[in-house]
């Protein structure tokens, strides 16, 4: 069973669906840590209602990224850690971080990328009067909400929505597809062509 770590800031409802589907079996590995970069987030609370190891770590001076890196890579490689799962963790990430999990970083992010990059997606789609948005799951690079695409699911926006009616619906659906999304990576074999992930035989051919 492949051990899977979860990064959040907020509060954890991400992290919490992921859990679920881990206990269930539908997730291809098991969340062995949730990691904080801030000491009162939710999520670390929700982490030891479920019995799953919650540490805070802090992220020293800097507010959009890690000051250092090392610690965070260590506390992971010392609980085995195979992939990382980013689920509304509010730093960039760089190496050594990525160097050390080199494609095995995923995120989730509430807009349909490459629409609305950044902080508060859902207000800037709402904002923008699209029709249509939703969530993605992406591989993480150094640039941000740049990674290829792994999955998406869309979400109608509705006449008289507010900001609130629409976080609501893509919650929803983020709950839904990040740990399909998971289960994906984690199983099935995959490829990268370019920009590109593919999936499948097409994959495996390439595999052997
Ligand atoms: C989620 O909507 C996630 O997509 C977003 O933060 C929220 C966390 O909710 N992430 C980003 O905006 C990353 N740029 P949660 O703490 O309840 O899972």
């Amino acid at each position: 069973m492949r051990r899977l770590a979860v990064l959040a800031s907020g509060q954890g409802t991400n992290f919490e669906a992921l859990a679920h589907a881990g206990r269930r079996g539908e997730l291809g590995g098991r969340i062995a840590v949730l990691v904080s970069d801030r000491a009162d987030a939710p999520a670390l609370e929700r982490a030891r209602r479920l019995e799953i190891e919650a540490i805070h770590l802090p992220p020293g001076r800097f507010r959009t990224r890690l000051e250092d890196e090392a610690p965070w890579v260590e506390a992971l490689r010392a609980r085995e850690i195979d992939t990382v799962l980013l689920a509304g963790f509010m730093r960039r990430l760089h190496a050594p971080f990525l160097a050390a999990f080199r494609d095995r970083v995923l995120n989730i992010h509430p807009s349909l990328l490459p629409a609305f990059p950044g902080l508060e997606a859902i207000r800037h789609a709402l904002d923008h009067g699209v029709r249509v948005t939703g969530c993605t799951v992406h591989l993480v690079d150094d640039a941000l909400d740049e990674g290829p695409i792994l999955a998406q699911s869309a979400v109608e926006v509705r006449d008289g929505d507010t900001l609130a009616d629409l976080e609501a619906r893509i919650h929803a659906a983020e709950h839904r597809l990040y740990p399909w999304a998971v289960r994906r990576f984690l199983t099935e074999p995959w490829t990268r062509e370019g920009r590109r992930l593919v999936f499948g035989a097409a994959a495996a051919a390439v595999a052997r």
